[in-house]
């Protein structure tokens, strides 16, 4: 008696969660750009990750200052002619070019704060950089 009842559970958890993943994945704006962009923008994204490796294991070394100017040359908004952003920017939503917006400012508020020296602050400054990936790959998709 009990495992039916724990059969009929699992089985109404199952059909339950699986049209909550097909929704999650409808919930992904489509993002249409001509296919070379496409390309650049995703060569773009790697590069973001790149950086955000070597920001951790500079501030993981205490080299607050080089973990600073990293995220300014790379992301911050020094980065934005070297990401051919103004380019991009008119095939993009207008909620995706807030977030791309936000990210580059974040990183540029990151280095002034890492150049101060405190690493809680200048980890807790580099989180609202990542908010920004998180926040654009939630909403959006390029496939
Ligand atoms: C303005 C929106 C936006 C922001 C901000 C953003 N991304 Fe992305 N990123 C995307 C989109 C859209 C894709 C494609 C995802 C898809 O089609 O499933 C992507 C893909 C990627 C990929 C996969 C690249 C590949 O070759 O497939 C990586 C890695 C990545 N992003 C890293 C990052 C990191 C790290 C950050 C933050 C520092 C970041 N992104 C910020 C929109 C964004």
């Amino acid at each position: 008696m009990k495992t039916r009842i724990l059969l009929l559970a699992l089985l109404l958890a199952l059909l339950l969660a699986l049209p909550a993943q097909a929704a999650e994945e409808g919930a992904r704006k489509k993002v249409d750009l001509p296919d070379m962009m496409k390309q650049h923008m995703l060569s773009n994204m790697r590069d973001h990750l790149v950086t955000l490796h070597e920001i951790h294991t500079l501030l993981g070394r205490g080299e607050l200052d080089k973990a600073g100017e990293v995220a300014e040359a790379r992301l911050g908004m020094s980065s934005l002619v070297s990401h051919n952003a103004a380019h991009m920017a008119p095939y993009m939503p207008k909620e995706m070019q807030a977030a791309g917006t936000e990210m580059h400012h974040a990183a540029s508020r990151f280095a002034i704060t890492a150049k101060e020296g405190d690493l809680p602050r200048a980890l807790e400054s580099l989180s609202k950089v990542t908010a920004q990936c998180v926040a654009c790959h939630g909403a959006f998709r390029l496939n």
